[in-house]
């Protein structure tokens, strides 16, 4: 199953900076050196067994717009699952990137109804104001220039995890079987006493899914300051009152974050990375291969219960999982 996902926005707002942080596994201090995109960049990415994304990275010098507003507009906008429009936060020319995002959001509306609309505020990390009054003040904005589009806002910057939250909830969209994938995680979890579960996507380390018990699916909430996601159809998970291990709401995106530099790390000394084992004070930490495309997480707070058995029990699920 191919799923179109168009990536588009102002030249320099970042659009291949996020494609090749998520998918190719760069560090964020390579993408100074990347050049202007010319024309479409297409990528298709085996994302989870069948799934496959193929990801239209648009450049977005005038001249390539105007062209996809015309002459290319029944190529580019056709069969699109997701179409992701990325705004930089510190824009001097917001007027006419909003006229292009509405002539966009014409083209997509007109040949694919259907499809599901994200909207970034990025490079967050340059907003030098109180940046959650900032996306308010855009979010908005952009809710205003969209009419009765449905639309999904985040606001993002490739220095942070903001980045992985937002593509997280991107690729959930995308995947058809996410609610039962959680089902199976949410039962595997209660075999291994668990405290949470959560699977990740193996290249890029986006999160596709997690035990309910952890309150619910990714990205995690909204966070005042940095970011903010606005009508998603994911539920927030922050820790609630009654959470004994009180779990960080960001600890989706960070995991992702980290694991994506630690595998950058190892790539640097010619090593592969495999798995990870975490002993700590109050948890044990268990991150493995599932399948071959997914990655699982399991943290479990029960001092009685051995690391050797939350691999073992790893093991006896993958084929649940394939
Ligand atoms: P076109 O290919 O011309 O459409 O541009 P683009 O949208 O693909 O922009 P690109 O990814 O090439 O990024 C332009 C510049 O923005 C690069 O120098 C990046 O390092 C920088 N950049 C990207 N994301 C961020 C971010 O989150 N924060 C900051 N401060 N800079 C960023």
């Amino acid at each position: 199953m191919k799923r179109k996902v168009l990536l588009m926005g102002a030249s320099g707002s970042g659009k291949t900076s996020m494609r090749s942080l998520i998918f190719s596994n760069n560090p964020a201090s390579s993408t100074a050196r990347l050049g202007a995109t010319i024309d479409v960049e297409q990528n298709h990415v085996r994302f989870l067994g069948d799934l496959i994304l193929n990801l239209w990275d648009c450049g977005g010098q005038d001249a390539f717009m105007d062209s996809y507003l015309s002459t290319q507009r029944s190529t580019i906008f056709q069969h699109v699952g997701v179409m992701i429009y990325v705004f930089d936060a510190e824009t001097r020319e917001m007027n006419k990137d909003l006229e292009y995002y509405r002539d966009c959001l014409d083209g997509l509306t007109q040949c694919s109804p259907d499809a599901a609309v994200f909207l970034l505020v990025h490079k967050m990390d340059l907003v030098r104001e109180p940046k959650s009054s900032m996306f308010d003040k855009k979010r908005e904005e952009l809710q205003k220039a969209s009419g009765d589009v449905h639309i999904t806002v985040f606001g993002t910057s490739i220095y942070d995890e903001s980045l992985y939250r937002a593509w997280s909830s991107i690729v959930h969209t995308l995947i058809p079987n996410a609610a039962v994938l959680s089902r199976h995680l949410n039962i595997f979890a209660e075999a291994c006493s668990a405290t949470e579960v959560i699977l990740f996507e193996r290249t890029t380390f986006l999160v596709i899914a997690t035990s309910s018990n952890s309150s619910a699916s990714p990205p995690a909430s909204s966070s005042a300051s940095a970011s903010s996601s606005s009508s998603s159809s994911l539920s927030p998970s922050s820790s609630s009152p009654s959470d004994p291990h009180q779990l960080d709401p960001k600890r989706y995106e960070r995991t992702s974050e980290l694991i994506k530099a630690f595998k950058w790390s190892c790539s640097r000394v010619r090593e592969e990375f495999h798995c990870l084992e975490m002993d700590m004070y109050d948890f044990t930490a268990v991150l493995d291969e599932m399948t071959k495309n997914t990655y699982v997480m399991v943290v479990v707070h029960d001092p009685t219960i051995e690391t050797a058995a939350i691999k073992m029990n790893i093991r006896m699920a993958r084929r649940k999982f394939e």
